[in-house]
């Protein structure tokens, strides 16, 4: 171990960790992985041992709290990404936290407050803009390839199993069904996965004008919603976006992900493979012909380097950042790398969904109003 290493501590040891944080501070030149945290010795056990961590903390606080450590990456559940994050801020290390992160704009806010005051980095974990194909989608967007975009449709879901109405914990932990069954999330599905999207979403067309959404509880035995349609007007930009988002939809396991932005030139088609697959997306443009003639359609090719996936390129730029260098060799620019305060706006986005099917009507940003749904009580 080499001293002037970043020392980095991971918190929350379980899907994301491990797919995308441990493998890629192992594989850097420039980090270590100094210590774990997690309260589940099982995933302790796992972390230490494929990846020869010396340290771990069975309290995450004890792993904020040591001076060691420069650098946190926050993969706990999302209940306890606001309180990590202002406690790590105020010990000063830098900050990669999972989205959402926080569960409402007050404990954001409070983020935010603790970020400014210690001058700390804070990356939002919103890999999906780090993917070279969504990345090429912004670029061309910005020289108007498609021409004037005016509809962007997003349809992604998980297949979930029921398990039942009084499921065992291991059960819920293994296939990650606490989303929608754990109280504490404040909110379900929606909350998980629409960050992402309203994060893309707002670097492509910018600001969010108002949000329309319909909700529901398919599953009565989950606690949150687990299906949403969510309709988005931009500030500055015409376009119109849908974004249908479920873990109530029979088929694979891994779902489907797939979207098209249409323009007044042009149409780009996108899959994305899941992330255990580690493949780019598939990419597919079409243009507008003549007259008669059959608009073209090309395939655009992504680089297959595992170095060039999403989580690889957002966590080299996390590390590039806390060492003050250009972010050349990921070929992501430092003005594009989600903030604090994308995933503030992200989330708000995500709770303005909630109010607008709490009150059924449209929501206009910014969010004034905000009250948790009760699905036990109806809605
Ligand atoms: N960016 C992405 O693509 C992506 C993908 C998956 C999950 N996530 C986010 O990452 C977070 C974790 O999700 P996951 O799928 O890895 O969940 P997971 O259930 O697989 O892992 C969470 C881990 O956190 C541990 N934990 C529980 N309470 C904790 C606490 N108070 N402090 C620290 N650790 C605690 C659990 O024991 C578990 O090991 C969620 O907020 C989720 O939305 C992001």
């Amino acid at each position: 171990m080499s001293s002037n290493k970043l020392k980095i501590g991971v918190i929350g040891l379980g899907m994301v960790a491990n797919i995308a944080h441990l493998p890629s501070y192992h594989r850097s030149p420039d980090t270590e992985i100094w210590a774990v945290a997690d309260p589940l010795e099982s995933h302790c056990k796992k972390a230490q041992k494929s990846y020869n961590i010396e340290k771990v903390y069975k309290d995450p606080n004890d792993l904020i709290d040591d001076p060691e450590i420069d650098a946190i990456s926050i993969c706990s559940p999302h209940w306890a990404h606001s309180k990590q994050a202002i406690r790590a801020a105020n010990n000063g290390k830098h900050i990669l936290c999972e989205k959402p992160i926080g569960l409402n704009l007050d404990d954001v806010d409070k983020m935010i407050k603790a970020v400014e005051k210690n001058n700390i980095i804070f990356q939002t974990a919103t890999q999906k803009r780090f993917d070279p194909g969504f990345q090429y989608i912004k670029e061309k967007i910005v020289e108007k390839v498609i021409g004037d975009v005016f509809h962007v449709s997003v349809f992604w879901y998980h297949s979930m199993p029921d398990l039942g109405e009084n499921p065992r914990k291991e059960l819920i932990q293994e296939v990650g069904l606490w989303r929608m069954t754990d109280d504490r999330c404040r909110g379900g599905d929606l909350l998980d996965h629409g960050p992402h999207y309203f994060d893309l979403f707002r670097w492509w067309f910018g600001d969010v004008a108002d949000v329309s959404a319909k909700i529901r509880r398919i599953n009565e035995n989950r606690v949150n919603e687990d299906h949403s349609t969510i309709l988005l007007s931009f500030k500055e930009n015409n376009a119109i976006a849908v974004f249908e988002r479920s873990e109530a939809f029979f088929g694979g396991v891994y779902g489907e992900e797939k979207g098209r932005i249409h323009g007044t030139k042009g149409t780009f088609y996108f899959n994305v493979p899941n992330e255990y697959k580690k493949k780019p997306l598939e990419l597919q443009k079409f243009a507008k012909k003549t007259k008669l003639s059959k608009p073209s359609k090309e395939h655009i090719s992504l680089s297959q380097d595992p170095q060039d996936l999403p989580y690889a390129r957002e966590l080299r730029t996390f590390i590039n950042r806390i060492l003050g260098r250009s972010n050349e060799d990921v070929g992501f620019p430092l003005e594009w790398v989600p903030t604090i305060y994308d995933g503030r706006a992200g989330l708000e986005v995500v709770l303005a969904a909630y109010e607008s099917q709490r009150l059924n009507k449209t929501i206009k940003l910014p969010l004034t109003t905000y009250q948790p749904i009760k699905w036990s009580e109806g809605c």
